[in-house]
């Protein structure tokens, strides 16, 4: 397999279902943004380096996951709007175990 399909509802509660490629070393963020999802210049602000919580997203089913890293729980301690089930998509790099993933975009923090 070298796509995986995700549900993202964009930060205006408007669903996308797209197909993200496992085999180009992208982040959800970066699905995101390729997408358009999002709006330019808010998402991936920090480029990928969890240190902007513009990629947070709420995770609404349960989908395995990479666990979360120091630096990622240190960011969504300070960003803004969190929940429990709150993720950095730029901490989630497409894999095929993505497939089905449902997310909903934090707002902009
Ligand atoms: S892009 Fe900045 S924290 Fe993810």
């Amino acid at each position: 397999m070298s796509d995986v399909s995700l549900r993202i509802t964009d930060r205006n509660g408007v669903l996308f279902e797209v197909e993200a490629p496992t085999d180009m070393n992208m982040s959800l963020m970066e699905i995101i943004r390729a997408y358009a999802i999002a709006e330019d210049g808010e998402i991936g602000v920090c480029g990928g380096m969890a240190m902007c919580g513009s990629c947070q997203c709420y995770i609404l089913n349960n989908t395995p996951l990479p666990p979360i890293g120091a630096e990622e729980e240190a960011m969504l301690f300070e960003t803004s709007y969190t929940k429990e089930n709150s993720r950095l998509g730029c901490q989630i790099p497409i894999t095929e175990d993505l497939n089905g993933l449902e997310v909903e975009l934090a707002p902009y923090p």
